[in-house]
């Protein structure tokens, strides 16, 4: 089968579709023909092997190869047709269309994908192309989890820092849902996507400071790792919730105290990926609740440029890959 992979930690350059061999499902696994791919932070991330969150970079390159990377192929959200199963595994069968999550295994960047069962493999929602299914996972699973965190009442004032991006785009449209009054934080080219994604006001970070405006929230939803921690929480209000998606040492131990000795809570956490969670988004999507806007969609070969355009963050929407097309058609 094709895949893009690296053999080196590097620029976007190191990636490169090669002939490799097609995986063999496990008693317990399901191969899947993938479809697409979303092109994340976090596969950005682990090819040139820099994390905003500093600290996780030794846990990381003793877990995936300390000269090169052991996975060779990345790639943590797809969408995809299974192909087979194996003799254990129940719910799922060939031609079934789905999406999910290959987690920390990765993977997604070559043709076929086995994956345990136990792994987020959800059917697509049938309203969405394959592209923008590929778009769901990582934004729907983080938004979600934190903003149920969060406990949103109708009503409640909400600023997503960083709501251009993967994550942000699926927080604005979960607050929404949930009845939030949603200000969304980005550069100023990310404007007309967060308000089409339902966000009532926008800040231009590289203009304005929200901490400062004098304005007030009863949840600040964080996805910038270098924000400043005491100016969040100074303009939550009472009862506030704040959260955030990188979980900073120096924030981890702050947040202890924020949530034992105020009237605020502060939560830095890791999000879970549940099968109730993605079904949830699935159900949303059907709903028309929420969806996918792709920046572009990229073939195999030019897995270079789709890092480039994530990594530059020129990007408008969420960029995607198509699996099994090298752009020779
Ligand atoms: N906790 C978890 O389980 C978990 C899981 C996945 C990801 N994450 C983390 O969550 C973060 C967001 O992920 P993502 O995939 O949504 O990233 P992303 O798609 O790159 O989005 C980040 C957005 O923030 C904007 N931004 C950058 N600097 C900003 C600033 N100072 N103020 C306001 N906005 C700013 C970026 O726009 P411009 O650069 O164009 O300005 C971009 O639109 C990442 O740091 C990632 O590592 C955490």
């Amino acid at each position: 089968m094709k895949a893009v992979t690296y053999s080196e930690y590097g620029p976007p350059s190191v990636l490169h579709v090669e002939e490799v061999e097609k995986p063999i499902p496990k008693d317990d696994e399901v191969l899947v023909r993938v479809m697409a791919a979303e092109v994340t932070k976090s596969d950005i991330e682990m090819r040139r092997f820099r994390f905003a969150v500093k600290w996780f970079w030794l846990p990381m390159r003793l877990a995936f190869g300390v000269r090169r990377p052991r996975r060779r192929i990345l790639g943590g959200y797809f969408s995809g047709i299974v192909e087979s199963v194996g003799s254990k595994v129940t719910g799922l069968g060939k031609g079934d269309q789905v999406f999910g999550s290959a987690g920390m295994r990765f993977g997604a960047y070559g043709e076929y994908l086995a994956l345990p069962m136990s792994y987020l493999i959800v059917d697509k929602p049938v309203n969405m192309s394959f592209e923008d299914a590929a778009a769901v996972p990582l934004g729907g699973l983080n938004a979600l989890h934190f903003l149920r965190l969060a406990n949103i009442q109708p009503g409640d004032k909400v600023l997503i820092n960083g709501a251009g991006g993967s994550i942000g785009a699926y927080g604005i449209q979960i607050a929404k849902c949930m009845g939030a009054d949603v200000t969304a934080v980005d550069s100023k080219i990310k404007e007309s996507f967060v308000r089409r994604m339902g966000a009532d006001h926008f800040i231009d970070y590289t203009k304005d400071d929200f901490t400062t405006s004098g304005q007030t929230y009863d949840v600040i939803f964080d996805m910038v790792p270098d924000s400043a921690y005491s100016a969040c929480i100074n303009i939550l209000k009472p009862n506030g919730r704040y959260l955030s998606g990188n979980p900073r040492l120096s924030v981890m131990i702050r947040s202890i105290f924020t949530t034992r000795f105020t009237d605020k809570t502060a939560r830095v956490a890791f999000a879970g990926e549940t099968r109730e969670e993605l079904s949830t988004l699935k159900a949303m999507i059907e709903n028309g609740e929420i969806t996918s806007i792709l920046d572009r969609v990229y073939p195999m070969d030019q897995a270079a440029d789709a890092h480039r355009r994530v990594e530059t963050e020129q990007r408008v929407g969420a960029v995607v890959m198509r699996i099994g097309d090298t752009g020779d058609a």
